[in-house]
């Protein structure tokens, strides 16, 4: 999806994808993603999640990265924080405390610019991109985590044919083609056959949240 995609559906509201509470699989799964920390995280494609304070509360150094201003303004309105905020490379920054908000395209981010992070929170990113971003954005994630780093990875597969993305259907098998030769560890799957997925008109949505491993 081009970006005027998503700028309009913050424009619109049309936000469906927010959680009202911290992702239940960063919470379950804390203890495997997380141990040995504090660490610098990065949450790509952010919107105004939850997660992003959570993680920073419990110590850690956060970077989200965000297309829409709007996402970014309800971040700080949610962390009822004041950032301070420049510019940094192509992104507009705002930071406050250990959360940094880069508001730009993912696609600018390199790790001279950023520096290297320890994890990666993947939660509705990838399968946010159309194919040929998704080759994209993997690559630009796998320059950014430093050897031996983690991705915490929740994807969603589906039946393609029976709705069009976004969210795209990322299947384990795709995941590995874009990080060839990484650890893959499935902690968590399941299988809805209703809800909002089933109104779209899918027979099963699988939800899956996988750890990445990049090699040390
Ligand atoms: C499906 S939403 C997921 C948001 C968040 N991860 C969550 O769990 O609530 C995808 C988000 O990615 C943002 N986005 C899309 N393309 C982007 C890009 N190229 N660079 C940065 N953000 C992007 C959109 O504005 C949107 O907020």
């Amino acid at each position: 999806m081009d970006p005027q995609f998503w700028l309009s559906r913050w424009e619109e509201g049309r936000t469906g994808f927010h959680g009202e509470a911290v992702h239940e699989d960063l919470v379950r799964f804390e203890d495997r993603f997380l141990a040995g920390g504090p660490h610098r995280v990065l949450v790509p494609l952010c919107g105004s999640t939850l997660d992003l304070g959570w993680l920073a509360e419990r110590g850690h150094e956060v970077v989200g990265i965000e297309l829409s201003p709007l996402a970014v303004d309800a971040i700080w309105a949610t962390a009822g924080e004041a950032p301070v905020r420049d510019r940094h490379g192509d992104f507009q920054r705002s930071r406050a405390g250990r959360l940094t908000v880069l508001q730009g395209d993912v696609f600018q981010a390199t790790p001279e610019l950023l520096g290297p992070f320890d994890r990666v929170w993947d939660r509705a990113a990838i399968v946010a991109l159309d194919p040929e971003r998704r080759v994209r954005y993997a690559a630009t994630v796998g320059r950014l985590l430093r050897p031996g780093g983690l991705i915490l990875q929740n994807a969603f597969s589906y039946d393609q044919a029976q709705m069009d993305g976004p969210p795209f259907s990322v299947t384990a098998g795709e995941l590995q083609t874009h990080y060839a030769g990484w650890s893959s560890e499935l902690l968590h799957k399941e299988v809805l056959t209703e809800g909002r997925m089933a109104e779209r008109g899918l027979d099963a949505f699988e939800v899956s949240c996988t750890l990445l491993g990049k090699p040390a």
